[in-house]
């Protein structure tokens, strides 16, 4: 894992202005998702999520505000707060969200927010909880967590179980998650993790999708490639999947 000053160097460095040829096609800088179309994959996530349209809802880790200002479009009702460790991308964020008054970005740390406790009716992570430590960060959700309120992971997840794999296809695993310094797990890990954290119940979890083309192309050429030594044939057997949680009231 790295440290947050160097996440938030990397992303101040490689997903701001570097990015702005991928910003046109789109702003939702998920590397596996259902839908290229931003439009459509905002309305799966909203579905995902299962918003109403009033709820106070913090996305944690909101990139270039992407997720947001697809929620924003379809739930104007909505009061959508987004946090990032990434100064640069924040700015970014508040250039895209400028025209929706229900939305607002700050700079902070979602290991350890400045909000009080039971605050938010939804809190999202949309491949971002594998940049930290996975039981801090479910903790801190819960803390800043309404009493029956959700919260909604979306994340990059190993295939099969990973002591299945065979060598090769662990060593491309293992690589992975050197090169791009985000942890994935299999999704019984990930269900162990929360469980073991406790005050959640699961309502659903659902797996999904293979890269998306934006991203492929954005590790086919470019600074990225560069920078992670990346290739197609090093991306190892992994995909996208989700869990949604319900806070216990106690
Ligand atoms: C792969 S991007 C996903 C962005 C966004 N969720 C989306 O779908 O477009 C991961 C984001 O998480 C942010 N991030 C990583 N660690 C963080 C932390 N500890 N606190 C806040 N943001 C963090 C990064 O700066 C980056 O914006």
């Amino acid at each position: 894992m790295k440290s947050i000053q160097y996440i938030k160097q990397y992303y101040n460095k490689y997903y701001t202005d570097k990015l702005e040829p991928l910003f046109d096609k789109t702003l939702i800088l998920q590397a596996f998702k259902p839908y290229e179309d931003d439009t459509k994959q905002g309305k799966w996530l909203s579905k995902q999520m299962g918003i109403k349209g009033d709820e106070k809802i913090l996305e944690c880790g909101c990139g270039v505000g992407g997720v947001m200002k697809q929620l924003a479009l379809l739930h104007p009702r909505a009061d959508i707060n987004g946090i990032n460790i990434s100064d640069g991308q924040v700015e970014i964020a508040k250039e895209v969200l400028k025209d929706f008054d229900n939305c607002s970005v700050s700079i902070q740390n979602f290991m350890e927010t400045e909000y009080e406790d039971n605050a938010f009716d939804i809190i999202y992570f949309c491949e971002s909880m594998g940049y930290g430590n996975f039981k801090k960060t479910v903790k801190e959700a819960i803390r800043i967590l309404k009493p029956n309120g959700k919260l909604y992971i979306n994340e990059i997840v190993v295939k099969c179980d990973k002591d299945k794999l065979t060598k090769k296809k662990l060593s491309k695993l293992n690589h992975f998650i050197d090169s791009w310094f985000y942890n994935v797990y299999d999704v019984d890990i990930i269900l162990s993790k929360v469980e073991e954290v406790g005050g959640l119940e699961l309502i659903n979890t659902s797996s999904f999708s293979k890269p998306s083309i934006h991203w492929m192309n954005a590790i086919r050429n470019g600074e990225l490639k560069k920078y992670h030594n990346a290739s197609l044939s090093n991306i190892p057997p992994v995909r996208g999947a989700d869990f949604l949680y319900q806070k216990e009231i106690k």
